[in-house]
């Protein structure tokens, strides 16, 4: 696997996801989300060695991110999100995409996703994520439940 990953190689490319980014990760991040990230809580997962931490870079300049953690068998989505301006341009397939080339189509992966966010989920299903169950009330903010989906070759509740 090269540092750099050619996914629409027109005008998005993927690569490690560095501190001196985090300027642009947290202004997406706030613009993105209604709790955001602090740079902490970056800092503290981008600093975890079995994690992936990637940047998606359009036109020149960072377009959207995604953090991965390791737990036991699988990785966990924690974050992803794209600049309003550059969303509905391949920028977050291919971050998953990338995450998926480096961990391994077999791996297991997970994460949470608002019920709401209907645009996300229908990301997720593209790139082979399943609902397999809801947290209720797991966003603060306002009480919303979670979706969790899996994307694995066997049976998420074995041996994950
Ligand atoms: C969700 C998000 C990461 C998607 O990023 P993106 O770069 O726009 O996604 P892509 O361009 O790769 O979309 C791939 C496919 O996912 C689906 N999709 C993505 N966003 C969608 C939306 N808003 N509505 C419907 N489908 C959507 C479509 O099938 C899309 O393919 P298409 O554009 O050919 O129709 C982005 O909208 C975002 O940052 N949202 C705010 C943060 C967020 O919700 N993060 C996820 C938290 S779990």
């Amino acid at each position: 696997m090269t540092e750099l990953q050619q996914s629409r190689p027109e005008s998005v490319t993927v690569r490690a996801l560095n501190l001196s980014d985090l300027p642009q990760v947290l202004a997406i991040e706030r613009r993105s989300f209604a709790t955001p990230w602090s740079v902490a809580m970056f800092v503290l997962e981008m600093s975890k060695p079995s994690g992936i931490s990637l940047a998606a870079i359009r036109h020149g300049r960072l377009a959207g991110y995604v953090i991965c953690s390791r737990y036991d068998n699988a990785f966990h989505i924690m974050d992803i999100a794209v600049d309003p301006g550059d969303r509905r341009s391949g920028v977050a397939s291919a971050l998953l995409a990338a995450i998926i080339a480096r961990a391994g189509d077999d791996a297991s992966y997970t994460l949470e996703v608002r019920l709401s966010n209907s645009g996300a989920i229908a990301l997720y299903e593209r790139y082979g994520f399943r609902g397999v169950g809801r947290r209720p009330r797991y966003y603060a903010d306002n009480g919303e439940d979670a979706m969790i989906m899996w994307r694995t070759t066997g049976r998420p509740w074995e041996g994950a």
